[in-house]
């Protein structure tokens, strides 16, 4: 469904993706791992055409989206969850979740699904964004994702700064989407959650993706986890 070839990327004259190379099979939930500054982040702004590749190229379902504009992105089915959640903190709970529509209305099936998955966004509609508290803030976040109704989600660290409950929460609830139909490259820093709730499992390492494997056989690679990402087994 998504191939990132070879893809390199620069901010100004820094050079920060390599070669990066990763792929998401479709219905798959695959995750990125790596250390602080790897370039995780720089590879979900590439696919989102927000850091255009300056070699290699990103395809969705068969097509190249080299070339186009990043608004444009979206609405070949890929939604982004950016690393700390960029939400718009004076609009309510339920403007957030209308921001994505551009056309027509939202969908109340879609809305139940999400409040399905996290009833205190329901309880809370008409609070602004901006007073909810930081788990509140990344379920909104991933609900307003689920909106538009994508193929793939790219969802950048969503267990970030979450204390142990909400992260099994979220990725819990990561899991959920993924069984629905809906495809997911989640990048974290916490292992054991990839581990969990993975099909696949990249790690990066100064701007190239350096280890691919399904968490079993990262769980018995210990000499990878200490290298890369300095996990004492
Ligand atoms: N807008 C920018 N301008 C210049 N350099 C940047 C910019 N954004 C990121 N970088 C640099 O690019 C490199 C990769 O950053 P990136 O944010 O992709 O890493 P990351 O793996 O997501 O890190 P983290 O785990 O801390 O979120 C880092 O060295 C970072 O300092
Ligand atoms: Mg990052």
């Amino acid at each position: 469904m998504l191939k990132v070839n070879g893809i390199d990327c620069y901010y100004g004259k820094s050079h920060v993706l390599h070669q990066a190379t990763l792929m998401v099979g479709k219905n798959a939930l695959v995750g990125l791992v790596g250390r602080n500054g790897v370039g995780k982040t720089t590879t979900l702004k590439a696919i989102m055409g927000m850091v255009p590749p300056a070699q290699g190229e990103v395809q969705f379902l068969g097509a190249s989206l080299s070339g186009l504009p990043s608004y444009k992105i979206p609405r070949q089915g890929i939604a982004y969850v950016p690393q700390g959640r960029h939400l718009f903190p004076k609009l309510t709970v339920m403007e957030n979740l209308q921001i994505p529509i551009v056309q027509g209305e939202l969908d109340p099936d879609k809305l139940e699904e999400i409040f399905g998955y996290f009833p205190r966004l329901k309880e809370r509609l008409k609070q602004k964004a901006g007073t909810l508290s930081g788990g509140e803030q990344q379920m909104l976040a991933v609900g307003r994702a689920l909106i538009t109704k994508p193929k793939l989600i790219l969802l950048d660290e969503p267990t970030e700064g979450l204390m142990p409950l909400l992260v099994s929460l979220i990725s819990d609830t990561v899991q959920a989407i993924n069984k629905r139909g809906t495809a997911i490259l989640l990048v974290e820093q916490n292992l054991k959650t990839l581990k969990d709730i993975c099909d696949r499992i990249y790690i990066m390492e100064k701007g190239a993706v350096v280890y691919e494997g399904t968490p079993a056989e990262l769980e018995a690679a210990p000499e990878i986890q200490e290298r890369y990402l300095s996990v004492k087994v």
